[in-house]
């Protein structure tokens, strides 16, 4: 038996899965995320802890005889925050997380840095880790000069479940400390930060052993032992392997809070500059390329806040089978945005709303903006050379098949919807225990869900929504201008 763990922005996923990777049991335990200030966003590291700790109660209560025959245990998690230790081991602050835009300063001067970009083959966004401390050296030096250990979220659950400072290379990608190239901390990032190689975990690839769980532990949780720990994945690598996507050519898209098109590469290809993030995979000698999109289905959750209706009663707006593009343009910069502008003081736009239009034309644009703002992604992509010829299509979005089909035609790619079940980051947690404890081989460990349907694109309606693409790409340098 195999234990994935995630560490979301909301909460703590486990699954239980069998030696062949099925999935038996699934617990969940959620946390708050606290906004101190505007564009502030943490977290206490004891709220993973306790998340772990009630999690693994449940699936022991629910499934004590399988529990109790756990062999390895997947870690995974939000990326990019930055978790304090002192010489000690005790947390300095709360953890500064992926979607908080405090550091901007720190970071565009950091990006300035000459070699940054090229070793670290990404823009130091706002939400990596590197400007989170530079912006703690300034605003809160007696912390800084505490700083023994700097953990991403899932290697300080780590670092509670074995006692060991241990991070892998797909997560630790995200900090711009790492040369993503040579799957390496680099000394130059770390002094262009003001950091040092010891204040850094040690790295193993994410399908390798990364630890033991400790002695208290094995006797708290009933276990005979011994339990491997696996370097685990951030947790987009992760959601890659849960998706069997770690082969060039092989990708997904990710209608989720935030919205993600990721294609899996086998060798190393950045393009900074078009702000494609470019990241270790969780398996070795290979990486990934990505486009983030700060919020997708978090646009249609504002918009249901915003009219008083459910995600799901707005989606219904939407038919199955689409008409064309909508009259009305969409921005969905609600929270800045990263591919392909790299804009933290970007906000979302409504264009040419008629007074005749409600909840349902609303609806259609905010669907049509997120596709939109992932073509962009896929155009970024498209820019480096790689080349994507059909994607799986995962996230809460997908359950709206008008969405799905709006996506499949902006996009120009079939998109495969997978089968009901578990394919998401805590499955490729589990997968990389599997692999770390067994050593097994990755094309069956990883295999791809099974598909249920293939949403193609709408011929009829491609040049119709290359038009609207191409105004709505004309409206982002226009409001800029004139808002930020
Ligand atoms: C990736 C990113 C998010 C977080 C939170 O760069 O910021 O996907 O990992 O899920």
């Amino acid at each position: 038996m195999y234990l994935g763990l995630d560490v979301g922005t909301s909460g703590l996923r486990a699954l239980l899965v069998d030696d062949a990777g099925t999935v038996v049991g699934a617990a969940e335990a959620g946390y708050p995320v606290a906004h101190p200030a505007p564009g502030w966003s943490e977290q206490d590291p004891a709220d993973w802890v306790s998340a772990c700790e009630r999690a693994v109660a449940a699936l022991r209560e629910t499934h004590p005889a399988e529990f109790s025959a756990l062999k390895g245990i997947g870690l995974s998690g939000q990326m990019h925050g930055a978790t304090l230790l002192d010489a000690s081991g005790a947390v300095l602050r709360p953890c500064i997380l992926w979607n908080d835009t405090r550091s901007h300063v720190e970071a565009r001067a950091l990006d300035a840095a000459p070699g940054v970009r090229d070793l670290s083959g990404n823009i130091v966004f706002p939400g990596f880790t590197a400007p989170k401390l530079a912006w703690v050296a300034k605003h809160e030096p007696e912390v800084f000069a505490a700083v023994a250990k700097v953990l991403l979220p899932k290697d300080y659950l780590r670092y509670w479940l074995t006692g060991e400072h241990i991070g892998d290379m797909s997560d630790s990608a995200g900090t711009s400390w790492l040369d993503t190239g040579a799957r390496d901390w680099s000394d130059a990032l770390l002094s262009a930060g003001g950091m040092r190689r010891d204040q850094m975990p040690a790295l193993v690839e994410g399908s390798a052993p990364g630890g033991t769980l400790r002695t208290e532990l094995l006797k708290a949780w009933g276990l005979p032992g011994p339990v491997t720990v696996a370097g685990g994945g951030g947790d987009n690598a992760a959601a890659a392997c849960g998706a069997g996507c770690f082969r060039d050519g092989q990708g997904f898209v990710s209608l989720g809070t935030s919205g993600v098109l990721l294609a899996a590469k086998d060798s190393y290809a950045p393009d900074p500059a078009s702000a494609v993030h470019t990241f270790c995979h969780a398996v070795p000698g290979t990486w990934y390329q990505m486009g983030v999109i700060l919020a997708a289905t978090d646009c249609l959750n504002w918009l249901s806040r915003t009219l008083g209706q459910e995600p799901a009663r707005l989606a219904e707006h939407v038919p199955d089978r689409i008409a064309g593009p909508s009259h009305i343009l969409f921005l969905p910069y609600l929270s800045g945005e990263r591919t392909p502008h790299n804009d933290s003081a970007i906000r979302a736009t409504f264009a040419n709303v008629d007074i005749g239009d409600g909840p349902e034309q609303l609806t259609q644009a905010v669907m049509e903006g997120v596709s939109f703002a992932l073509r962009d992604c896929h155009e970024a992509l498209k820019g480096t050379g790689t080349q994507l010829t059909r994607l799986l299509a995962v996230g809460g979005g997908t359950r709206s098949r008008g969405w799905v089909e709006t996506l499949a035609t902006v996009l120009g790619v079939p998109l495969d919807l997978p089968a009901k079940g578990e394919f998401g980051a805590a499955l490729g947690a589990a997968r990389l225990a599997i692999a770390a404890v067994t050593g097994g081989p990755l094309d069956v460990i990883m295999a791809p869900p099974e598909i249920s349907e293939t949403i193609e694109p709408r011929a009829d309606l491609t040049a119709a929504y290359d038009e609207a693409h191409a105004k709505y790409r004309a409206l982002y340098p226009q409001m800029k201008a004139i808002l930020t």
